[in-house]
């Protein structure tokens, strides 16, 4: 997908820069020309040869052993990139930036990169105290505000041994980012996408329901995601606390019926369907019309809902059909089983036993499963990078 692509890779001191090799050995993977720069405290951290081996390309670290070894090696090499990432981002080379100050190769190449040419992405990996200090927060502020695209940092486990915000962001999340930069070309343009999101609500008295711990964030990351990259989306959500991305029909549920209803009025016209929604399998047979009273014990008969993946991938013809499943055990047996009795072309399946994963929280850990068995690992990521990996994937595999 990023051939013919020159990337340009600035990587600061910071121990994150172990995952940049990572990240240059999918971007070759992808196609493309990985020039690094290094910072001098970057080299204590991992070896210039290691990245020189994994790209091809010697690494640069001052003006003088660039490629060009002339005076203005710096313009000619913030010339060449189609993008800029720097990452690991020293709470340093953010500083330097956001100043104006060009006192080495990386820094001085970053500030003569036309923003409006070359997007950069900064990918901030500190301690979260220094993150949060007033100077560092500022200047990622302000650097946001000029254009630059800051690759928020994840929480988690820090390299100093405490635990908070300030993970540099993974090698896979880092890769979507770089595509979705390059590729804010309308890759789905005309193309109807159909999404489900949210929970079900089951009633069972005016003031009684059930219902399940989906927040809608993952199924409105992919709403969020298609409509950025041009598709005409339809999300049929449940009852949710979030605002529906901008420029979509949106189109509210309540129960399994109702988002049934709107699924299979929709279809027709849809290329592809995501069913993210957490559908209710069970209602109660009898939805009270007056607030039940309490009376000693009581049981609740449960009726089955529709399975409106299930009848979608009886009736598909030519639509792409993705399904989710959230598991707590036997992952893939389980996703497996429902890719084949609903018909998926894929599933996405969420493991909620992993701390990150599935509800509510912003972020997902899945397993993609394909047609012919093939099963793809995809880490920690938020959900909206995810949605980007999940349409690449779709895209990918929507032709075969
Ligand atoms: O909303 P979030 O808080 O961001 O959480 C995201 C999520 C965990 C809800 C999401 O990633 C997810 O996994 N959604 C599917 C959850 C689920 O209901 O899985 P399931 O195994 O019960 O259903 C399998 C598939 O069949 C799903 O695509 C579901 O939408 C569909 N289904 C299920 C039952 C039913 N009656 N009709 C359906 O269409």
């Amino acid at each position: 997908m990023l051939q013919d692509k020159t990337i340009l890779l600035g990587i600061s001191g910071g121990i994150a820069a172990y995952k940049s090799a990572e990240l240059a050995r999918l971007l070759v993977r992808e196609g493309c020309s990985v020039q690094v720069i290094m910072t001098r405290s970057a080299k204590k951290f991992i070896s210039p040869l290691t990245m020189h081996a994994l790209t091809g390309r010697p690494v640069y670290s001052s003006l003088f052993d660039s490629g060009y070894r002339t005076a203005t090696a710096h313009i000619q090499t913030a010339r060449e990139p189609d993008l800029v990432i720097v990452a690991p981002a020293t709470a340093n080379i953010l500083g330097k930036l956001t100043a104006g100050i060009a006192d080495d190769f990386l820094s001085t190449v970053l500030l003569a990169v036309d923003l409006e040419k070359c997007p950069v992405i900064l990918a901030p990996s500190m301690n979260t105290t220094m993150l949060e200090n007033a100077a560092v927060k500022g200047n990622i502020f302000l650097l946001g505000k000029r254009g630059y695209v800051i690759a928020d940092p994840n929480d988690g486990d820090l390299a100093c041994g405490e635990t908070g915000k300030g993970r540099m962001v993974e090698p896979l999340e880092l890769l979507e980012l770089i595509k979705k930069k390059l590729f804010s070309e309308k890759d789905y343009q005309g193309v109807n996408v159909l999404i489900s999101a949210g929970p079900t609500r089951e009633a069972l008295d005016p003031v009684r329901f059930l219902s399940n711990h989906s927040s809608g964030k993952m199924g409105y990351a992919l709403a969020r995601a298609a409509r950025e990259r041009g598709a005409n989306v339809v999300l049929v959500s449940g009852p949710t606390a979030l605002e529906p991305p901008a420029g979509i029909d949106f189109r509210p549920v309540v129960s399994a019926r109702e988002m049934y209803a709107v699924m299979m009025d929709k279809l027709e016209k849809a290329d592809i369907v995501v069913k993210a929604a957490a559908v209710a399998d069970y209602r109660p047979v009898e939805n009270f019309s007056q607030k039940i009273k309490k009376a000693g014990e009581m049981q609740v008969n449960l009726v089955r809902n529709p399975d409106i993946l299930k009848e979608i991938g009886a009736k598909k013809n030519k639509q792409f059909l993705v399904g989710f499943a959230a598991e707590t055990e036997k992952l893939l047996e389980h996703a497996r089983k429902k890719m084949e009795e609903k018909n998926l072309d894929m599933i996405v399946a969420n493991d909620l036993g992993q701390k990150g994963a599935g509800f509510q929280v912003d972020t997902n850990i899945v397993r993609l499963l394909y047609q012919g068995g093939f099963v793809e690992d995809i880490p920690l990521m938020t959900k909206y990078h995810l949605s980007h990996l999940i349409l690449d994937r779709i895209k990918d595999h929507r032709g075969r």
